[in-house]
């Protein structure tokens, strides 16, 4: 079993893949594989809308030349995905939004191909727009057709510089148990 999580933030190893660190972590414990990808650097823009998808049905997004098939492709072998933004003016960030426009329209095009995959969302956040991040996530999982788990709180945590979140206890906390429920039904949908 594996989760692939993808790290949405402009500024690689920060507060959102800290807080993705510690759901991984619980899931590497219930021996569950995991990868972090990090956008930050990466080429992706968003959908062009040129509907190529739904005519080849090849599980591919025609646009070919950045890091968007790879990421596709990575979600279309995982059994779970996490996607991590932090908030950007009360949203996620333009990359992660690029990576849902275009894996959401290839899924919907081949048929919900990642229906049934276990999808969570993490978010930081300095102050406030955390939620809505949070919600902006979870729009992309609830209409492919995947089964999200929840946690002890919204899945977000604080902190402003590098490194922060590490003092948000409860936001640490409701990583730790995302990660513990992820695994717990991951385990239990592949029955
Ligand atoms: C362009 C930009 C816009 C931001 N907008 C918000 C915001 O609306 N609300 C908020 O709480 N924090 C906002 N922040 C702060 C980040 O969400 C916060 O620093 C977060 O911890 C960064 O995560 P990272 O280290 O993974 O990049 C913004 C940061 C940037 C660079």
């Amino acid at each position: 079993m594996k989760v692939v999580a993808f790290n949405g933030s402009a500024r690689k190893d920060g507060n959102t893949a800290i807080l993705i660190n510690y759901a991984l972590m619980e899931l590497g414990r219930e021996g569950i594989e995991t990868e972090l990808v990090q956008l930050a650097g990466k080429k992706i823009h968003g959908c062009i809308a040129c509907y190529k998808c739904m005519q080849n049905k090849d599980r591919e997004c025609a646009v070919k030349e950045d890091i968007a098939n790879e990421c596709i492709q990575k979600m279309a072998e995982a059994d779970g995905i996490i996607l991590g933004s932090p908030t950007y003016f009360a949203d996620l960030t333009t990359e992660m939004k690029a990576l849902i426009d275009r894996a959401g329209l290839v899924s919907r095009a081949n048929d919900f191909m990642l229906k049934h995959k276990a999808g969570a969302a993490i978010v930081a956040a300095r102050r406030a727009g955390g939620t809505n991040t949070f919600d902006s996530i979870n729009h992309f999982f609830l209409m492919a057709q995947m089964i999200v788990p929840g946690s002890s709180y919204w899945n977000i945590g604080i902190g402003r510089e590098k490194g922060d979140v590490e003092k948000d206890e409860e936001g640490i906390q409701t990583m730790k148990v995302l990660g513990q429920n992820m695994a717990w039904l991951l385990k239990n949908i592949s029955r």
